[in-house]
């Protein structure tokens, strides 16, 4: 099997951490006769808005099309307003390529990494699947009055039968297939919207799925349970605003943003997917090496998965896992002294040794 990925490294940390995913890359290539990559890199990002004027080429969803994966670092840069940096690029390719599943494990990889007490890997062990095309950041809603005391901000949440199916109906395939409970987590009593059209469709798609063991929360008690008992929470469907928060305590559960992974999916593969870790550029700590680069690897992992190479999925991350338990082999954000290209290096050499 070929894969053909495009290479979006952007600003700050991102081309350091992509590096070393591009590394993992190239070891399982090595070791799999059956498997072969292609990198083509795109210099889009910051710098080139600086000299460019744009966040990447006029036609660079055409360009972007035609490959199997997109593998991207981050973006955005101190000089750049983040909302350009952000929505001409980023959200640009998710949308362009009806990304609508936004995949993020919540894991805990040593039950040093977790703040909260006595918690295990036992407890802390989810996916949360968040809707990644519509709802409340559809970018709808109005202006009225700029400035007048009679000034009025409307923000729309969008939320269509067609998308909220979808990911719902994604996040019960997910449990099932998994043998996991289901978890949504809403708003009804408040959103009486958006939020009561979401319980429903819940409700009805689950009919489906008889198999599968659901529950429902308010966003504001699951926030309090993803700190008390996270053990609670195996599979988890939520909207596009609330996974965003969500997803970030569970980075705080997990050991913070440098083991945090996600993946953009158009799981009909019509367009590429795109995989990246969650966190940004990181300015404050670019080009000295100190950057974790474990959330861009275990993107790498999620990428195997969804190109059915389950086995190297595993690998990856069970690799991942079994470097983690030795301080030698952490990074500063977790208490080490490890590089960025020194933990790269070692999970390739562990995996050459699986
Ligand atoms: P950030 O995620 O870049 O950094 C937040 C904090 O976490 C910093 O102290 C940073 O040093 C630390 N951190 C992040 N990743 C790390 C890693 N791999 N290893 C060790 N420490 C890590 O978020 P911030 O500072 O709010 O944003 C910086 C820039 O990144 C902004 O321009 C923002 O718009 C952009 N951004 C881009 C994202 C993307 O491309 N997906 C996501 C979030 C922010
Ligand atoms: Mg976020």
């Amino acid at each position: 099997k070929h894969l053909s990925i495009a290479l979006i490294p952007g600003d700050g940390i991102g081309p350091e951490v992509v590096a070393e995913g591009v590394k993992i890359l190239r070891t399982i290539e090595e070791l799999d006769p059956e498997l072969s990559f292609s990198f083509t890199e795109f210099p889009w990002g910051c710098e080139y808005y600086l000299k460019q004027g744009k966040m990447m080429d006029a036609d660079g969803i055409d360009q972007l099309q035609n490959f199997d994966a997109i593998y991207l670092g981050a973006v955005g840069y101190p000089g750049v307003p983040d909302h350009i940096s952000l929505r001409d690029l980023l959200i640009k390719i998710r949308r362009s390529f009806d990304q609508y599943v936004n995949l993020r494990p919540v894991s805990l990889l040593d039950p040093s990494f977790t703040p909260l007490k006595d918690k295990s890997d036992k407890d802390i062990d989810m996916l949360v699947i968040r809707e990644n095309s519509e709802g409340e950041y559809a970018g709808a809603g109005e202006w009225l009055y700029k400035g007048r005391p009679e000034e009025v901000v409307l923000q729309t949440g969008i939320f269509s039968r067609k998308g909220t199916e979808r990911i719902i109906r994604y996040a019960y395939e997910e449990a099932h297939r998994s043998n996991r409970t289901l978890t949504s987590i809403s708003k009804g009593n408040a959103l009486n919207y958006s939020m009561v059209f979401w319980d429903e469709v819940f409700e009805e798609v689950g009919k489906e799925y008889p198999d599968v063991e659901t529950y429902s929360y308010l966003v504001d008690a699951a926030s309090l349970y993803f700190v008390s008992d996270p053990e609670r929470f195996e599979v988890v469907v939520t909207s596009n605003l609330f996974g965003d928060i969500v997803t970030d305590i569970g980075a705080g559960i997990t050991g913070g943003l440098g083991l945090a992974a996600g993946a953009n999916i158009n799981p009909e593969m019509k367009y590429p997917s795109m995989f990246e870790p969650v966190h940004g550029s990181a300015p404050d700590i670019a080009g000295k090496g100190l950057a974790n680069p474990i959330a861009a690897i275990w993107s790498v992992s999620q990428m195997m998965d969804f190109f059915g190479e389950e086995k190297w999925g595993k690998a990856v991350l069970d690799t991942i896992k079994g470097l983690t338990v030795e301080k030698e082999n952490l990074t500063p954000d977790l208490g080490g002294k490890a590089t960025t290209n020194e933990i790269g290096d070692r999970i390739s050499e562990k995996l050459q040794k699986l």
